[in-house]
Order: C-alpha cells, then structure tokens, then sequence
C-alpha cells in the first residue's frame, strides 16, 4: 500500500470544544464529506459522525456514499476497505498510525505461504487484515456476515480461516465446520478476565454476558449472546434485561445507553488494572486530529490500483452474498480459483 502523507498531525488545536465541533461540521459541509465512524470511537467522535456502524455497515456505507470525501473515524483496514470501494472518493483517516493487532498477525508474505501450503482451501478472511492480505484472499467476511457467508460455502470445500482465531473457532462450533484456523488475535478482545467477570455476575444476577465473538472460548462459553457490535447493540435494545456485561470494547456503551437509557452497561473488566479494554488504535483518533485530518485534507489513504482491483473481489463477494437480492453462489464461487497458486 502507498501512502503519500505519514506525517502525524500537531496535537494541539487551539480551539475550544463547542468550536472544535462547529469547525468540524463546517468543513464537512466545505469538503461534502461524509463522517463514518466504528462503535469502539469515544463518544465525541461518534456524536459528530453521519453514521455509525460495524464493520459491515460501514463497508456499504463507503460503497454507497455520493460524498466527495470519506472520514472514517476508525481503523487503519477500515479506512483502506472504504478505498478499495470507493476509489474515486477522498478517504481521510484522522491517524495512519491506527491499526489493528489481528491485521498485524498477518503479514502478506506469510500469509501467502500459508496459502501455498494448503493450496486446495479457499481463504475465508476476516475483514481485520491488510489491502495486501485481501488480495490473497477468496471471501472477506466481517463478524456480522461471516456465519452466514460459510453456511453458505459447499460442504466438499476445504476453508481456511484467518486471522482471528477465537472468531474461527467459534464459527467452527456453530456450524459444525472443520476449517483450518490461523492464529492471530485481537489484543482487546483476549483481555477479558474470566475470574472478574464471574465475580461481576454474582453481584449483578440481573445482568447479561454480551459477547464479542473474538472473544476468548472461555469467556463465549458463559455468553447469554455473541455477536458483532452491531448486533449487540441491537441485542441490549431487544432484550428485557434491565443489565449487561458488555465483552468488547467499552466505546460502544455509548450507544447502548442512548438506546436504552434505563438500563445499565458494565465494560467486562481486563485481566489486569490497565485500561487494555480499550482499543489503543481506535482510540488514536481524536476530535482534534479529526478535525485537522478535514482542514489539511490528510493523511490520506492511497493505493495502488491493481492491488485495488485484487482486493476489491473478495470484498465484492463478500457484499454480493450478503445483500438482499439473491446471489447465486454456485456462479460466484466459480469465478475462484482453486488451487491457489500465488
Ligand atoms: P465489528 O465488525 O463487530 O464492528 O468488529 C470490528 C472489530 O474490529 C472488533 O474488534
Ligand atoms: Fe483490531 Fe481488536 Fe482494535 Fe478491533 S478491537 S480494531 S480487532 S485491535
């Protein structure tokens, strides 16, 4: 991947906060920009984006868009997928330096080999990976699409998964599928304290375990519901519980409490006493370098084109098989080719 500006941006504006968030929108308006942001952003970026969602959701929505620019509060890989969807739109990422412990455990070079090695698998990938590893892949699948995109996947077919292992294997327990797995992890998500949170629902017995699926097993196995941040946002809104421990990241309380002002929210704590709960990438992001980010018109997120093109087709399949009008999957599972051969 090329990027042309990696220049981190001054962290100090001297602006006040009620000015931060005028400027803000005022440039939005200037650049005709869309803000998309992730649930793990603080609070104050996601207040000021247009929408908020998961990974999938914001996916389409930089599929979609008729803006000029993207701002995609988020994660360096999530910046990158809106590019490689919409590459004649400005994509702005508040601060390259926002990446991901999963995209990291799986350079390209290794990536490939393991590819070599089992050439007769196709590649179901999680979409936490690099440009680079997309372009390797067959299928990129998010946590809100993945079970039903491999549902989907004949039975006669091997599948490797990568690279978030607990994802894989909880994937592997609800549809009874063999795959091989590669074993990266979230940083965040294999935090959580089994021990405490079991503490935690002997004093609150009204309280629901809420899951990430890149959770440990340890901590799925005690889950009243797993799911993608999407879908636990939605589960809290639903479900008649008036508590949840909540085992992901805690930025997304945010919007748990605003859809359901009368219930309450624990963050599953750490197995530790730091806040490594938290998404030390995501939360690279600030106001600050948002703003600076749309005032300076970068960094910006470039790429080269055929790369582009090799990473758009698993992504494309990935959309096809999930979006409402009926995808023949036979046809698209044609268009790989298997064995992989590099
Ligand atoms: P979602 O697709 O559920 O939003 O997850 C993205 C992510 O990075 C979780 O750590
Ligand atoms: Fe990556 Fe984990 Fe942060 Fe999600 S929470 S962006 S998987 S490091």
């Amino acid at each position: 991947m090329e990027q042309t500006e990696t220049i981190a941006p001054p962290a100090e504006v001297d602006l006040l906060p009620e000015e931060l968030n005028e400027e803000i929108l005022r440039l939005k308006k200037e650049l005709n920009a869309v803000i998309l942001a992730h649930y793990y952003q603080e609070s104050e970026i996601q207040d000021l984006a247009d929408f908020i969602g998961d990974s999938l959701e914001l996916s389409r929505k930089a599929a979609q868009t008729d803006a000029d620019v993207i701002v995609f509060a988020g994660v360096h890989f999530m910046a990158e997928t809106a590019k490689i969807l919409s590459p004649d739109k400005t994509v702005l990422l508040p601060d390259l330096e926002a990446g991901c412990s999963l995209a990291d455990s799986a350079p390209a070079d290794l990536f490939r080999q393991y590819r070599l090695d089992h050439p007769d698998h196709l590649s179901l990938t999680y979409i936490n990976c690099t440009a680079e590893v997309k372009a390797l892949s067959d299928i990129i699948v998010t946590s809100s699409s993945a079970e039903r995109i491999l549902r989907e996947l004949p039975e006669d077919i091997p599948v490797l998964f990568a690279p978030d292992r607990n994802l894989g294997r909880y994937l592997q327990r609800v549809t009874g599928r063999d795959m091989l797995l590669w074993q990266g992890t979230c940083l965040v998500h294999e935090q959580f304290s089994e021990r405490k949170i079991f503490a935690l629902r002997s004093e609150h017995p009204e309280a629901k375990l809420i899951a990430h699926p890149e959770c440990e097993e340890v901590i799925l196995d005690q889950a009243d519901f797993i799911g993608s941040t999407s879908a636990l946002l939605k589960f809290t809104q639903t479900d008649p519980s008036p508590a949840f421990i909540v085992a992901t990241e805690p930025g997304i309380i945010h919007q748990m409490e605003k859809a359901s002002p009368g219930k309450l929210f624990i963050p599953a704590p750490p197995d530790s006493t730091c806040a490594c709960n938290e998404c030390p990438y995501m939360k690279l992001n600030t106001r600050e370098k948002l703003y600076l980010c749309m005032r300076d018109r970068k960094p910006e997120i470039t790429m080269d084109e055929s790369l582009r093109l090799r990473a758009l087709a698993p992504l494309q399949r990935m959309l096809d098989l999930t979006s409402n009008s009926s995808t023949d999957t036979r046809s698209l599972l044609k268009e790989i080719r298997l064995p992989f051969t590099g």
